[in-house]
């Protein structure tokens, strides 16, 4: 099996939609029936920007309960938060030393806050550190892929870097350098709008775990075909949003039925949609059912939290080992 090794920032409001689904947890949820998975929140790194209590703890909470909700099985994934394994803070400090300013210059994350609306002066170290700490969290675990976004890949090229640098000063291969995961085919999947990416914050999104009322405004909010003005109009189905989900989770001989009569004029709007809503409600019912479970059960999350910062600790707690060793923080006296 390949170990793989994998983040996601609870910022935003941290709840997922299809989008989020299409775009990364299918991928993982299939990289995980034949890899040794790490998955975790990375709380720390959403400090960066939520600097609320209410709303971190809220974000946090949300993006665990939706991402073990979908996840379902956990066999070959370890699952937890970044915070519960201090040893990621711990890597990020003894890393940085090895990591140029100027690399850390070129990232995008730090350039491109730059760029909108804040002055270097202004900028906290946290943004300015983070893929010193995403090289921690990464390097730490030595897998073999890390499965990202693009927007996340030159990260992965500076924890590469990094990694090589540290082997480097040690004449060691402890770090294995890791390649993105990049799947090619994702779709980026747009929004109920048709114009541009899902996202919450453009309120084009459709949620995989609020109350039916609100997905089916959702569904029932997409754009369709702005030519066809009456329901015997022929219909086009490209481009048309309720065609491009149904096409990832109606069934496909029925989505082939209704394009024909869709394309012919034979049937309204109204009809298709109610058909997606129904696609969706039937293709979510379990992670639905989970997320609900695990709301009510508090000790359960806790407890799976538990058994997951204990798995990534000790591989952790082995890694740091070794680097302290290597560098010298260890000697006669160490206990
Ligand atoms: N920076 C990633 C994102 O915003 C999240 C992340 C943190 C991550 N640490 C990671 C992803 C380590 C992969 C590996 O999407």
């Amino acid at each position: 099996m390949k170990r793989i090794v994998s983040g996601i920032t609870p910022s935003g409001d941290a709840s997922l939609h299809i989008g989020n689904y299409l775009g990364a947890v299918k991928q993982f949820k299939n990289l995980a029936k034949d890899n040794d998975c790490f998955l975790f929140v990375a709380d720390l790194h959403a400090l960066t920007t939520v600097q609320n209590k209410e709303q971190l703890e809220k974000n946090i909470e949300t993006l665990t309960l939706n991402e073990l909700a979908l996840l379902g099985d956990l066999r070959n994934i370890t699952f937890f938060r970044q915070s519960d394994v201090r040893e990621h803070t711990e890597l990020s400090v003894i890393l940085s030393n090895y990591t140029p300013l100027g690399l850390i210059k070129r990232a995008h994350a730090y350039k491109d806050k730059l760029q909108k609306d804040t002055a270097e002066d202004e900028i906290n170290m946290g943004l300015f550190n983070y893929p010193v700490l995403m090289a921690a969290d990464i390097l730490m675990y030595k897998p073999d892929f890390v499965p990202v976004g693009k927007d996340q890949k030159q990260h992965v090229e500076i924890t590469r870097d990094i990694a090589e640098r540290f082997n480097r000063a040690y004449r060691t291969n402890i770090f294995k350098l890791p390649e993105p995961f990049i799947p090619e085919n994702v779709a980026t999947v747009l929004g109920t709008d048709g114009k541009r990416k899902m996202s919450k914050s453009l309120g084009n999104v459709i949620s995989i775990f609020e109350d039916e009322e609100v997905v089916r405004k959702q569904v029932m909010g997409c754009y369709t075909d702005p030519t066809r003005m009456h329901a015997n109009d022929p219909g086009h189905v490209e481009g048309n949003m309720v065609f491009t989900y149904l096409d990832f989770f109606g069934e496909p001989k029925k989505v082939e039925e209704l394009k024909s009569l869709y394309k012919e004029g034979k049937i309204a709007d109204v009809e298709v949609k109610n058909y997606l809503f129904e696609s969706l409600m039937n293709y979510f019912a379990d992670a639905r059912k989970r997320y609900q479970e695990l709301k009510n059960n508090p000790d359960e999350v806790k407890r799976i939290l538990k058994d997951g910062a204990e798995k990534a600790r000790s591989v952790a707690s082995q890694t740091l080992v070794e680097v302290r060793s290597l560098i010298g923080l260890n000697n006669k006296y160490s206990f």
